[in-house]
């Protein structure tokens, strides 16, 4: 099913310039998809998408939105080589090169705190695998570069949800993984960072349309370096709040350890907002590298989600609540 409303802050596929291994997997959708219409079943859609593309997802809704020629989507291969993923190592090309040590398959997810229903899930039991939707969202991360990706997941409303938390919980943490025979980055003493790498999310913020637990990106299951086998992604936000390879969701009552707020709370806030009023003690915020392109572009306000977002901070000084 295709939802014909579109929602303003998607980038529609229309307005990037494509790339090839993007356009024949959307060809093979399409084929996919009148094949097995006669079956009328989106599961057996699903499953003859994987079975005929190895690790390729269905995204079963699909948003279109006005043309806008300013965005292009990331490569694919800049997309899964250019990583931030400090559980395989610091450079941007570890977690490519690293990144297979991960088994992502099963995968539980525990959830805990001030939710009616708790416990440890099967990811697929956490994620509706037949209602992906893809978005196409910027992605900017704090060090001043950013991406297009098109992602492939549910909101995380619907996830959430799922577990009835109660009224008192105002706060929603993440944690990665952290298993140092898989990730070669979180073992010894010159370890980079106090694992598991931590995140958290206001419930009101975790509620908005835009917040995304992504399973899949370019129609394909993500890649271990992008954070499989499932990741936060709130495109309004720098891009280290985005935390990969989820493993824990707990529902809480206070503010929650955010591991870059925890290490330099003077340069990365818990809210971390993209804000290009709001410099980097060490750099500015005003301009941002996309990926792929030369020269700089303007970082907008809210990474350009603007409209969606905003209201949630209304009245906040977000000089400081950075
Ligand atoms: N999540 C974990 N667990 N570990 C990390 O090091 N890096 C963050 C975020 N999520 C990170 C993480 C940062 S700084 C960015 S910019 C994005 O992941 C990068 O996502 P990408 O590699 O898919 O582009």
């Amino acid at each position: 099913m295709f939802i014909r409303k579109k929602p303003s802050w998607q980038i529609s596929e229309n307005e990037v310039t494509p790339e090839g291994v993007y356009l024949n997997r959307r060809k093979f959708m399409m084929g996919a998809a009148a094949t097995v219409g006669a079956v009328g079943s989106a599961a057996a859609v699903h499953q003859l998408a994987n079975a005929a593309t190895e690790r390729t997802l269905m995204p079963l809704k699909h948003s279109k939105s006005a043309f806008d020629p300013s965005e292009t989507l990331t490569p694919y291969e800049a997309v899964t080589q250019y990583n931030n993923f400090y559980e395989f190592g610091t450079d941007k090309s570890d977690p490519a090169e690293h990144a297979w040590r991960l088994n992502p398959k099963p995968w539980e997810i525990k959830v805990e705190g001030m939710a009616e229903i708790t416990g440890t899930f099967a990811l697929e039991d956490v994620i509706d695998f037949s209602a992906l939707e893809e978005r196409i969202y910027r992605l900017r991360c704090v060090e001043g570069w950013s991406m297009v990706i098109p992602w492939v997941g549910v909101p995380l409303a619907s996830v959430l949800k799922k577990f009835s938390p109660s009224a008192d919980a105002r706060y929603v943490a993440f944690e990665t993984l952290a298993d140092r025979k898989q990730m070669p980055g979180v073992r010894g003493f010159l370890s980079s960072l106090d694992w598991p790498y931590r995140e958290g999310l206001r419930m009101d913020e975790a509620m908005n349309e835009l917040a995304f637990l992504a399973v899949g990106l370019y129609g394909k299951e993500l890649p271990n370096q992008n954070g499989a086998p499932v990741r936060l992604v709130v495109p309004w936000k720098y891009g280290f709040k985005s935390i990969k390879s989820i493993v824990k969701i707990a529902f809480v009552k206070s503010e929650p350890t955010a591991t870059w707020n925890q290490m330099q709370p003077n340069e990365y806030g818990f809210y971390s907002n993209v804000n290009p009023e709001v410099d980097h003690p060490r750099w500015s915020q005003r301009t941002e590298r996309r990926i792929g392109e030369f020269g700089k572009r303007k970082t907008l306000m809210f990474n350009g989600y603007e409209e969606q977002v905003a209201q949630l901070y209304a009245g906040m000084d977000l000089k400081k609540y950075y």
